[in-house]
């Protein structure tokens, strides 16, 4: 395709980080440039290795991967998600090694150089703890205008939170940063809570993406990890693919319905802290509002990422 967006991943791999860089592979719509990773599911170093290994898997690896922050904004966080996505971050899944090394440069650099050296906007996708982001902005201004769109896998509007009550993991990492980022003026769309809950990977197509193939196989087994937590957390039979989804905003915009909100962060240290509060009182013209995603079709999303990554499994090999 001769007009694919240029599109990059900020990331913190994790299941449902790893289901959504496969599905970018898969997507002819976009060109995925670079990899950026944080802190987050697991640390900086495993987040850092995981994803050399997924797009290894893909066989993929002239994707660079840039490590960027290792720890939050302000407050030191160290809670991790090991729980949730395994000890290593892949569902206790040993990939093999990736043959080449992490891209030398810190990825607020990578980041700001790939932009600013796109002659057509960049997509960023930031499924991780958003201080990469933050630093970007803070650091080179001059790359923000480059990016065409920022798609957020995060925060809540109105369905509290997954990590504390009123906090989503991602923005409850880093809330300065997910301050500083939702109030920018970045063109930037916040996938929430609100739409990836109710959009869920069922066995059955787990079943269908194992079928697939050697990648397919291998990704099946890296969910296992996520319907095993899933169904002992919650009593469920599928698994959240969160961060899938906000790749499939990035890739097909306009899958979710959105409205302009004007979206704030709680960074006190209370209960609240991490809050994305938003208001929806009424549709927002200020320039650092935020398309907030407030309505999906579940069914058509999962079935849009199997579809793609049965595709993608059967292109590899
Ligand atoms: C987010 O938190 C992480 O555990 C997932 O990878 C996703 O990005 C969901 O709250
Ligand atoms: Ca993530």
């Amino acid at each position: 395709m001769a007009d694919r967006t240029p599109l990059v991943i900020d990331t913190d791999p994790g299941i449902d980080d790893a289901l959504a860089i496969l599905l970018a592979l898969a997507s002819p719509e976009v060109d995925l440039r670079l990899v950026t990773t944080v802190h987050g599911n697991v640390d900086l170093a495993q987040t850092t290795e995981n994803a050399l290994r997924v797009l290894h898997l893909a066989g993929r690896s002239d994707v660079p991967v840039a490590a960027g922050a290792r720890d939050s904004l302000v407050h030191p966080q160290p809670e991790r998600a090991g729980h949730v996505h395994g000890a290593s971050g892949l569902g206790g899944v040993e990939l093999p090694p990736s043959p080449v090394p992490a891209d030398p440069r810190p990825a607020v650099l990578a980041l700001a150089e790939v932009l600013t050296a796109s002659p057509v906007p960049v997509t960023v996708a930031a499924i991780g703890p958003w201080t990469n982001i933050a630093l970007l902005l803070a650091a080179h201004p001059e790359a923000a205008p480059r990016i065409g769109r920022l798609v957020l896998m995060g925060g809540s509007a109105g369905r509290g939170g997954n990590v504390t009550a009123a906090a989503e993991f991602n923005a409850w990492s880093d809330p300065e940063a997910a301050h500083a980022v939702l109030t920018s003026t970045v063109p930037t769309t916040l996938v929430g809570l609100d739409v990836t809950l109710p959009t869920v990977l069922d066995e059955d197509g787990v079943a269908r993406i194992a079928a697939a193939g050697r990648v397919g196989r291998t990704a099946a087994a890296i969910l296992r990890q996520y319907l095993d937590h899933a169904r002992s957390a919650h009593g469920t039979t599928g698994v959240v693919v969160h961060d899938a989804l906000a790749l499939t905003e990035a890739v097909v915009p306009g899958t979710l319905g959105t409205v302009r909100r004007d979206v704030v962060v709680d960074t006190t240290p209370g209960p609240g802290r991490g809050q994305t509060i938003v208001d929806r009182r009424a549709v927002s013209g200020a320039p650092t509002a935020v398309d907030v995603a407030e309505t999906v079709d579940s069914p058509a999303a999962v079935e849009f990422l199997v579809a793609r990554l049965e595709a993608l499994a059967r292109a590899v090999g």
